[in-house]
């Protein structure tokens, strides 16, 4: 008798943003995923921007899995966004956008809905946190025993040197460094360990023009959701052609290609400290990569991708859904 592969249980806390789109697409088309539940934090843009984001999307796919808001600021700091780059709402398109059908949220907080989920399937769900670690660290600081529920925690932000948003932070870090230095304390409690996907290993799995084309391929007629999404990417690689490259980081997709295909990674043990203090520094991941020599390690980094398995593989999984 053949037994059916268990599949991978996920919570997804994110802050849509196009790339968070992407990995939620991905995630959504993946047989071998359990999404369990979806938070939204603010972050990429004010809350009832992202919000609005997750729920037409939401709708646009037709998706079941139960959505939630979370948090609208930071722990500490006054809020960040990234409208400058990414618009007033969070997401560019370069030709349709989102249909205004909103699918409804579900009631309560998106921190309590995490925090019971993970309760309720206690070592089976891994974490993913694709935005600002406002939600995570505040269900870590109400249920201090959920890092210790959790099968894993994987984490898109930081960087083992420059920024994004200044010369040495990465966005979600910056847009609440509280949180982030707090989930990264916890991080070593998490039993199938703690990985962080940063600047340098998303921006080695680069979007453009060819993908925009292959996903429009699978468009039957204008303004259906192949069509939404392509457009949503080209608006997308949109910002990063007008500073004269011609293809985008896939930033969130990244760690959901790792959760399906880690052999195409490389990941090395690291402590990571996020500074709070230094006036140009705050929001900056401090990665000792020599450990245990220098220091222990609380998390994993990835340092490589396969970008262009990684991309091949993404086209083709949301060609089939789209
Ligand atoms: C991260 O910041 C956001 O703008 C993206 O969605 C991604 O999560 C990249 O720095
Ligand atoms: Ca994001």
């Amino acid at each position: 008798m053949t037994t059916a592969a268990a599949k991978k249980e996920i919570w997804l806390d994110t802050d849509p943003g196009f790339d968070d789109w992407f990995a939620w697409a991905l995630l959504e088309a993946d047989p071998a995923v359990r999404l369990h539940g979806v938070s939204v934090v603010a972050g990429n843009a004010p809350l009832p921007l992202v919000l609005a984001n997750a729920q037409r999307i939401h709708a646009l796919h037709g998706w079941q899995t139960p959505l939630w808001a979370g948090a609208e600021r930071p722990l500490v700091q006054k809020q960040v966004t990234a409208q400058d780059i990414l618009g007033s709402t969070g997401l560019r398109t370069s030709g349709a956008a989102l249909p205004e059908a909103a699918t409804p949220l579900q009631a309560g907080h998106g921190v309590d809905a995490m925090i019971d989920s993970v309760r309720a399937h206690p070592g089976r769900i891994t974490l993913l946190a694709i935005g600002p670690l406002t939600n995570v660290a505040l269900a870590f600081a109400k249920a201090p025993e959920l890092p210790s529920l959790l099968a894993g925690l994987v984490i898109m932000g930081g960087s083992q040197g420059a920024g994004n948003t200044t010369p040495v932070a990465e966005f979600n870090i910056y847009a609440d460094p509280e949180a982030a230095a707090q989930v990264f304390e916890q991080a070593p409690r998490v039993p199938g360990g703690t990985r962080m996907f940063g600047l340098e290993v998303c921006r080695q799995v680069q979007g453009g023009d060819a993908h925009v084309a292959a996903l429009r391929a699978a468009s039957r007629g204008p303004g259906d959701r192949a069509a939404v999404f392509a457009d949503h990417l080209d608006g997308y690689i949109g910002v990063a052609r007008r500073r004269g490259r011609a293809s985008a980081p896939m930033y969130d997709p990244t760690p959901v290609a790792w959760l399906a295909h880690p052999e195409w990674f490389t990941l090395q043990p690291a402590r990571v400290e996020v500074e709070l203090k230094g006036s140009f520094t705050r929001g900056m991941t401090v990665c000792e990569l020599r450990v245990p020599r220098r220091a222990v390690a609380n998390a994993e980094v990835a340092v490589a991708a396969q970008g262009d398995e990684v991309m091949a593989w993404a086209v083709e999984m949301l060609r089939g859904v789209l």
